[in-house]
């Protein structure tokens, strides 16, 4: 484990943060770091359809999120003030109380076959699970390599959708090892198509993975000290309450669970396009897990220890995270997010990003019950607006400050107060 000294992190220049992570990256990773190398515009070309160009966004570090027992630097890429210092505020205080506690419940992807217009489903259905291993054997044959790396289609279920033209759906769950593996289960289950045909007399109608990853969940536990919330301890116990009744809030409330879950993915999805994962994926069988009881509701469940004095959070979601394959090799800014990160494998990098969202949550939750969610918001935000108006680094304090004591604090506040403090040093 590579030891960094965090002490001031925050508050130092980029330069400077550079050279304290440095034994954290390669020389490859620290030399694009520090020549600001990005993507390539000619392998953009090679992988999205009209580029004209390419696109950038912050690249921060959220350090010491530990989990399982081991110290994480995590890369975040996110356009959105207060989520890096956020979530590097609750990793502090996660960690003093112990850290998370991650668990990976399994790792499988889901390829569905849909088919329609077969006579007899039952016997349908009964034919395709005596059949199971010749149709493993099919969709292994179809992509080989995962298999080599010790992978591939491990089972075969079906269910059916009785609506006025039923639906015989054939889901093969397959294991894509380090890869988020759409490709490998879409050619499996293509492959699949044919066969399935013939053993139903049906048609089929499509084949292709579901990202609603019910196979590859992942559990994000902790347990914060009330001494952590508060010093002192009735106001602590008063918060801890309070985070908990957020918590029914949205599991009770669609309208609340929604804006609670989109707190959760700030942090989430910002690892997933660090690393270069498909956040739309994540996000897509995030939201169908939190509807998985009839209505949509928060993800986080978060708990009094009132024995022990402890505020207990909990996070389960399905996380099919990739280390390898997709995009992942061509961006050398997603080389440097997995130096960072010490090469961890997928399952690894699952614990992780259960865990930032668990600690993304509860900095909002404790934030919006306590001093409301704009006071750290904002104190980031006017930052984000005097850098719009074009302060200089020197400038920016002095213009956060007054900005901070305006009623409307917009753009054209901030070019007001700049011109002035201009002005008034000339
Ligand atoms: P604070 O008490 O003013 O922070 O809180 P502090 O200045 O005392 O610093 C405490 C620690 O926070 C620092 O420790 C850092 O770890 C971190 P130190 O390094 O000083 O020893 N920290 C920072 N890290 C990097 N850069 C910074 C920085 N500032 C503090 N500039 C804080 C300030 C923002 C942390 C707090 O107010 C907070 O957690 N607010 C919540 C903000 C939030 O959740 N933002 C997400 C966007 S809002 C949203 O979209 C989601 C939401 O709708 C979800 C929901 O409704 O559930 C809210």
């Amino acid at each position: 484990m590579t030891k960094i000294n965090w002490a001031g992190f925050a508050k130092k220049t980029p330069k400077e943060r550079l050279s304290q992570i440095k034994p954290l990256l390669s020389t490859e990773s620290f030399n694009v770091l520090e020549n600001q190398i990005l993507l390539n515009q000619d392998v953009a070309s090679q992988m999205v359809e009209n580029t004209l160009g390419t696109f950038s966004l912050p690249f921060s570090i959220v350090p010491e999120i530990e989990v399982n027992h081991k110290s994480y630097s995590v890369p975040f890429v996110t356009e959105e003030p207060s989520v890096v210092a956020a979530c590097s505020f609750a990793a502090k205080i996660i960690k003093r109380s112990g850290g998370f506690d991650s668990t990976i419940h399994n790792r499988q992807m889901i390829g569905q076959i849909a088919l329609y217009d077969i006579k007899d489903t039952h016997s349908a259905q009964m034919t395709i699970e005596k059949q199971k291993k010749e149709l493993l054997t099919i969709a292994n044959n179809a992509h080989p390599s995962i298999v080599k790396r010790g992978g591939g289609a491990t089972d075969i279920k079906t269910h059916l959708i009785d609506d006025e033209t039923p639906l015989l759906v054939v889901q093969v769950l397959i294991d894509t090892k380090e890869a988020m593996g759409a490709n490998i289960v879409n050619t499996m289950t293509e492959a699949l198509k044919p066969s399935l045909e013939v053993l139903t007399k049906g048609k089929s109608l499509m084949a292709i993975l579901s990202n609603y990853a019910t196979e590859s969940l992942v559990t994000a536990r902790c347990a914060i000290d009330y001494r952590f919330l508060n010093r002192d301890k009735i106001k602590a116990r008063e918060l801890a309450k309070k985070i908990v009744l957020a918590s029914t809030f949205a599991k009770k409330d669609p309208y609340r669970a929604s804006t609670h879950n989109k707190g959760i993915f700030n942090g989430i999805d910002a690892v997933c396009i660090a690393t270069g994962n498909d956040w739309r994926a994540i996000e897509a069988g995030g939201h169908a897990y939190a509807s998985r009881n009839g209505s949509y509701e928060g993800l986080t469940t978060w708990q009094l220890d009132e024995t022990n004095e402890k505020l207990l959070g909990e996070i389960t979601l399905p996380l099919p995270l990739a280390t390898k394959g997709g995009s992942i090799g061509l961006n050398p800014s997603v080389l440097v997010a997995f130096d960072i990160l010490e090469q961890p494998d997928a399952k690894t990098l699952a614990t992780i990003v259960a865990s930032v969202g668990l600690a993304q949550n509860f900095a909002a939750l404790r934030a919006l019950v306590n001093e409301g969610i704009q006071e750290g918001h904002m104190k980031l935000h006017a930052r984000s607006l005097a850098l719009l108006a074009g302060s200089l680094p020197e400038e920016v304090s002095f213009i956060v400050d007054a900005l901070l004591q305006e009623k409307h604090m917009n753009l054209a506040t901030a070019k007001k107060i700049l011109e002035s403090y201009r002005h008034s040093i000339l």
